[in-house]
């Protein structure tokens, strides 16, 4: 579980500071499906990328399950990061010289999975998002919708507990996105916990919980 205690974000130096996140409390739990609502500039990406290790708080305390993410040295954090924490970006982030399956297979490979393990996980990742009959197929060749299901059989393929997305339905039309959702949320029906940002209250209702951020503090 992710337990966030009183998270304070300063961007800039003395001269010129934003407070990006001003206190911010907050539990989620296994196998729970989180949406980040909230204006723009209120914090949501910052909440989202501090949650996901790829950034740092300046006050507060940050665990995941065990781990005191917030004193761990860089290094550590981001060894943890690696093994803990996968996301899903608006742009789907593929590599584009790279198959379905190839991007699939990426984190397997920087995790050091013999090449048996990795085709059996490959495969049943893309089978999860439905695109087991596009292994072949460049991101190119992909529609938006699909691009993002081989992004998700990646973050799955990593076999990381957290699935951190922001705007992962961004780039797409109404149906996409709602397809994208129902993926998401078998996800965390299978035990993940997936924490996703958007600015769409049509889908953000789909989650089991919807959290409001307004000029960086949780509005209730
Ligand atoms: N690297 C940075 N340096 C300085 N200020 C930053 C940085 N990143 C974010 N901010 C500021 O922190 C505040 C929160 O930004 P954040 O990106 O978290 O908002 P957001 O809710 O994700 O907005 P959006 O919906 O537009 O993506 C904003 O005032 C922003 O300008
Ligand atoms: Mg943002």
């Amino acid at each position: 579980m992710i337990r966030i205690k009183d998270i304070v974000k300063i961007y800039g130096d003395k001269e010129c500071q934003t407070y990006a996140l001003k206190g911010i409390s907050l539990d989620i739990n296994d196998g729970e499906f989180v949406a980040i609502m909230g204006p723009s500039g209120s914090g949501k990406s910052t909440l989202l990328n501090i949650i996901g290790c790829m950034d740092v708080l300046t006050e507060g305390e940050f665990i995941v399950d065990e781990t005191i993410v917030s004193s761990l040295t860089n290094s550590k954090r981001q060894e943890f990061a690696k093994n803990n924490i996968s996301f899903v970006f608006q742009d789907f982030a593929l590599m584009n010289d790279y198959t379905s399956y190839e991007n699939v297979e990426l984190p397997l490979r920087i995790k050091g999975v013999s090449g048996r393990e990795r085709k059996k996980i490959v495969l049943e990742s893309l089978d999860k998002v439905g695109m087991s009959e596009f292994y072949k197929k460049y991101p190119n060749k992909l529609s938006g919708g699909q691009q993002q299901r081989v992004a998700i059989a990646r973050a799955l393929a990593s076999g990381n507990k957290y699935i951190l997305a922001d705007e992962p339905t961004g780039a797409l039309d109404r149906e996409n996105g709602m397809e994208i959702i129902n993926v998401l949320k078998d996800i965390a029906k299978e035990g993940r916990t997936v924490i996703m940002v958007t600015h769409n209250e049509e889908l953000a209702k789909f989650a089991d919980r919807i959290i409001y951020i307004e000029d960086g503090l949780i509005n209730q």
